[in-house]
């Protein structure tokens, strides 16, 4: 519904023809609303975020998200554009409850569906190592939705672990969401090498580059491996293949046996271009 606010606003501003092409979307993060806007239309923030506390009375603050996010630790840069001046808000997700704060540390609302699924696949008494977990939301989600052991999360910036150490309290996964500040090599090499039946590696960037981390991370007898990738793709090629065999080709190069067991879009991320999750299962090494 407040979806359709902004294209009212954008058609009203524009003309309806004009309006009715353009972009404009927000992710609503418990009372904080993020706007994007292409950066030609960022004049019109004002009176977009006006329409945006008019019509959803759950926010309390309207932030202009300015570019994609970047940098080591993934971060959106903000502009306050209405209400209370604050970064910082309460999400709620899957009967979780997660701090979050959008100028320090990595959070969106867009890959719930991805993080209650990963939370369904979980065995009883599994561990789970997961490379990059921000504030803490696949595994403390994991934890709730499962009957896993441990769930050893990283990452390396310390605002997300402090804040994921807040939402272990908050959730209470106290003692089975592990939260470990480093970088994910390192952590994995110095102590968790050969622990995990799973392990998630939710950051598109360093995929390929730590997959022998995360294979490391595995116990001897195999494991799941679950991948995020961003890929383009054209109007005749599907995404899911072309990770598929990105992924293939690296997994070959590391000399292991392992089997894709499914794929999917998980979000578009722009025209043509895709954020695609695999789930992979590495076999032990005597089997084929
Ligand atoms: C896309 S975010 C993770 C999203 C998170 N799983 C969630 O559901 O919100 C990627 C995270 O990886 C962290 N990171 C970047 N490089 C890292 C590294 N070398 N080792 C561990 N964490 C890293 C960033 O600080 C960031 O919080």
């Amino acid at each position: 519904m407040t979806k359709k606010i902004l294209r009212k606003v954008l058609e009203e501003v524009l003309g309806t023809e004009v309006g009715r092409h353009q972009y404009a979307s927000f992710d609503l993060i418990g009372d904080i609303a993020v706007l994007r806007l292409p950066g030609e239309l960022e004049y019109l923030g004002l009176l977009l975020g006006e329409a945006l506390l008019k019509a959803n009375r759950r926010i309390s603050t309207v932030l202009l998200q300015k570019g994609g996010v970047s940098g080591t630790f993934r971060l959106r840069n903000l502009q306050w554009i209405l209400g209370e001046k604050r970064t910082e808000t309460i999400h709620k997700e899957h009967g979780c409850l997660f701090k979050v704060d959008l100028a320090k540390a990595y959070f969106s609302p867009r890959l719930q569906h991805e993080r209650l699924r990963i939370a369904h696949l979980i065995k009883p008494l599994e561990n789970l190592v997961n490379l990059f977990s921000g504030v803490g939301c696949f595994s403390i989600i994991a934890a709730k939705h499962s009957l896993l052991r441990s769930a050893f999360s990283i990452d390396l910036n310390p605002d997300a672990v402090k804040l994921m150490e807040e939402n272990i309290r908050l959730n209470k996964v106290e003692g089975r969401v592990i939260p470990i500040l480093g970088d994910a090599k390192d952590v994995v090499e110095h102590s968790l090498v050969g622990i995990a039946d799973r392990v998630l590696m939710p950051l598109p960037e360093l995929v390929y580059e730590y997959l022998d981390t995360a294979i490391k991370a595995l116990k001897p007898s195999g494991g799941f491996l679950h991948l995020y990738d961003f890929v383009h793709a054209s109007r005749d090629e599907d995404p899911i293949k072309k990770v598929m065999e990105q992924a293939s080709s690296r997994l070959q190069s590391l000399k292991v046996k392992y089997r894709i067991l499914f794929g999917r879009i998980v979000r578009s991320v722009g025209p043509n271009w895709y954020q695609v999750a695999l789930d992979v299962r590495i076999m032990p090494l005597d089997e084929g």
